[in-house]
C-alpha cells in the first residue's frame, strides 16, 4: 500500500453535541460532521457528504470500522460475548423459544401472540412444498455434487418458478416470499442430501414442527415408518436458532448487496448461500470437523496449535476466532451444552472427537497466543460435532447453516428494502494501478 501523503486530524470529537470535526492540516480545511448514537453498540460517524466536502473517500477494506447499514434486528457485543435478536438474548431464546418464533420475531420485531404464532406457522407450513418439476434440476447435477452446489443452484432457480413473489414493490409479495424461501429450504436441503445418497426424495409432511420434518425428510425411507427421536429434533432446532440471525456478517452483507439492485429475493438468498460457503464463514464448521480428524490424537494437538501460531504456515485452527466476538461466542455456550446432550441420548459419550475437541480448547484457551489475540472457540467449534452424531455428513454441514440463516437473510433483506434511504451499494476504492497510458499495438511491444 502506499505510505500517507497527509495526515487529518480529528481535532474536535463532541459526543454531546452528536459531532465531529475534522482537520486536514495540509489544506487547512475543516469539516463537521454529524455522530449517530445506536440504542447499544458504538456510535457512527456519518461521512455520507466527506467526498462532496472534502474530496476524500474513507478506506476500510473488510469493513472493520465500517456500519454498512442501520438496522434494528440483531446486535452483538463482541468483548462481553453479548448476542441480541430485537433485544432478546440469544441465552434465552435457545432455552425456551423455538425456530418458528424466532423466525417470527426476526422478521417482525416482537414476540408473537398465540394466534400470530398459529397463523405464522401455518404459512410456513402450506409453502414447504417444491414446484415438482424442480426436481428435474436435481437430476441434473452430477450424483458427487456438493449439496452447497446444488442449494446455490435450486435456490437461485427458485425466482424462474415463483413469479408471482419476485416484486420487491409489493409488500404482499415480499412476504409471500420470505415464507416460501424459510418454507422450502429445509426441503431443498433434505433433497439436496438424499440425491448424494442415491435415495429417494421424501416430501414433507405437515403434521410436524419444522425441526422434525427436516429430519424426517432426511433420514427417512419410503420403507419403513419414521418417528423423529424428540431429543435430536429439540437439539436440530436449537441449532437452528443459534444460527438464524448474526447482524452484517458476509453472508449477510451479500444478500443485502444484490438486493440494493433491485434483485429478487430468491436470487439474493442464493448470493448469502455463496458467500456462507467459504471456510472463513459458514464452511468452518465442516473444517472443524476435518481438522479433528486431521490432529487424530491428542498427543498430536501441541503440534497443530504450534502450525496455527506459524505465520509460515496458512493452518489455522478452525472453529477459533471471530471478527467481532473477542470473548467466548454465546453460541458456542448453547452448542456445547447441546452436543452433549445429543451424544448422551445416541449413547456416544465416549465419541473421541468430542474429547479431542474439549482437550484442544482446553489447550488453546491457556496458549498465550490465543489469550492475546482474543481467539475463543466461536459457534462452529461444537455444531460438527453434533451435527455428526445425528447422521450427517460433513458436506451437510454448511447447508444447514444456510437453512437456518435464511431467516435472518430474509429479515435483513426486507429491512433493507422497506428503508427509505435505501441506495444501491457502490463502494469506492483507493486505486494504486497505472495512470493512464497510451494503447500500443502488438507489433510495436517488445
Ligand atoms: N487460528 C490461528 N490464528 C488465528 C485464528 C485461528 N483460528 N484466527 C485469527 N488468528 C490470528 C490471525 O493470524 C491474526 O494474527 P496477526 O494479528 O498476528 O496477523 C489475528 O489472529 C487476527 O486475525 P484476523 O484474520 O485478522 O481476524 P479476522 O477478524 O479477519 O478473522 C476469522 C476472523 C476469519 C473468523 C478468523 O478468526 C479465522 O479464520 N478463524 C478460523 C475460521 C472459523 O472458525 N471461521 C468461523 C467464523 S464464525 C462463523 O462464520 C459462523
Amino acid at each position: 500500500m502506499t505510505q500517507p501523503s497527509s495526515t487529518a486530524t480529528a481535532a474536535a470529537l463532541d459526543e454531546g453535541n452528536g459531532s465531529m470535526t475534522l482537520s486536514a492540516p495540509a489544506s487547512g480545511g475543516s469539516w463537521d460532521m454529524q455522530i449517530f448514537p445506536g440504542t447499544e453498540g458504538p456510535s457512527v460517524i456519518d461521512v455520507r457528504r466527506l467526498y462532496a466536502d472534502t474530496g476524500l473517500f474513507t478506506y476500510d477494506p473488510g469493513f472493520t470500522s465500517t456500519a454498512s447499514c442501520e438496522s434494528k434486528i440483531t446486535f452483538i457485543d463482541g468483548d462481553e460475548g453479548v448476542l441480541l435478536h430485537r433485544g432478546y438474548p440469544i441465552e434465552q431464546l435457545a432455552e425456551q423459544s423455538d425456530f418458528m418464533e424466532v423466525c417470527y420475531l426476526l422478521l417482525h420485531g416482537e414476540l408473537p401472540s398465540p394466534k400470530q404464532k398459529q397463523e405464522f406457522e401455518h404459512a410456513i407450513t402450506y409453502h414447504t412444498m417444491l414446484h415438482e418439476q424442480m426436481l428435474n434440476f436435481y437430476r441434473g447435477f452430477r450424483r458427487d455434487s456438493h449439496p452447497m452446489a446444488i442449494m446455490c443452484g435450486v435456490v437461485g432457480a427458485l425466482s424462474a418458478f415463483y413469479h408471482d413473489s419476485t416484486d420487491i414493490n409489493d409488500p404482499y409479495q415480499r412476504m409471500v416470499a420470505q415464507h416460501r424461501l424459510i418454507a422450502k429450504m429445509p426441503t431443498i436441503a433434505a433433497m439436496a442430501f438424499k440425491y448424494s445418497i442415491g435415495q429417494p426424495f421424501v416430501y414433507p409432511r405437515n403434521k410436524l414442527s419444522y425441526a422434525e420434518n427436516f429430519l424426517h425428510m432426511t433420514f427417512s425411507v419410503p420403507a419403513e415408518d419414521y418417528q423423529p427421536n424428540p431429543v435430536l429434533s429439540r437439539a436440530m432446532d436449537r441449532i437452528l436458532i443459534l444460527h438464524a440471525d448474526h447482524e452484517q456478517n458476509a453472508s449477510t452483507s451479500t444478500v443485502r448487496i444484490a438486493g440494493s439492485s433491485g434483485a429478487n429475493p430468491f436470487a439474493c438468498i442464493a448470493a448469502g448461500i455463496a458467500s456462507l460457503w467459504g471456510p472463513a464463514h459458514g464452511g468452518a464448521n465442516e473444517a472443524v470437523l476435518m481438522m479433528l480428524e486431521e490432529i487424530g490424537h491428542k498427543d498430536r494437538i501441541t503440534e497443530f496449535i504450534a502450525r496455527a501460531k506459524d505465520k509460515n504456515d496458512p493452518f489455522r485452527l478452525m472453529g477459533f476466532g471471530h471478527r467481532v466476538y473477542k470473548n467466548y461466542d454465546p453460541r458456542a455456550t448453547v452448542m456445547r451444552k447441546s452436543c452433549h446432550e445429543v451424544l448422551d441420548e445416541l449413547g456416544s459419550r465416549d465419541e473421541p472427537l468430542l474429547a479431542l475437541a474439549m482437550e484442544l480448547e482446553r489447550i488453546a484457551l491457556e496458549d498465550e497466543y490465543f489469550v492475546e489475540k482474543k481467539l475463543y472457540p466461536n459457534v462452529d467449534f461444537y455444531s460438527g460435532i453434533i451435527l455428526r452424531a445425528m447422521g450427517f455428513p460433513t458436506s451437510m454441514f454448511t447447508v444447514l447453516f444456510a437453512m437456518a440463516r435464511t431467516v435472518g437473510w430474509v429479515a435483513q433483506w426486507t429491512e433493507m428494502i422497506e428503508d427509505p434511504n435505501q441506495k444501491i451499494s457502490r463502494p469506492r476504492q483507493l486505486y494504486t494501478g497505472p495512470v493512464r497510458r497510451e494503447y500500443l499495438p502488438i507489433d510495436q511491444r517488445s
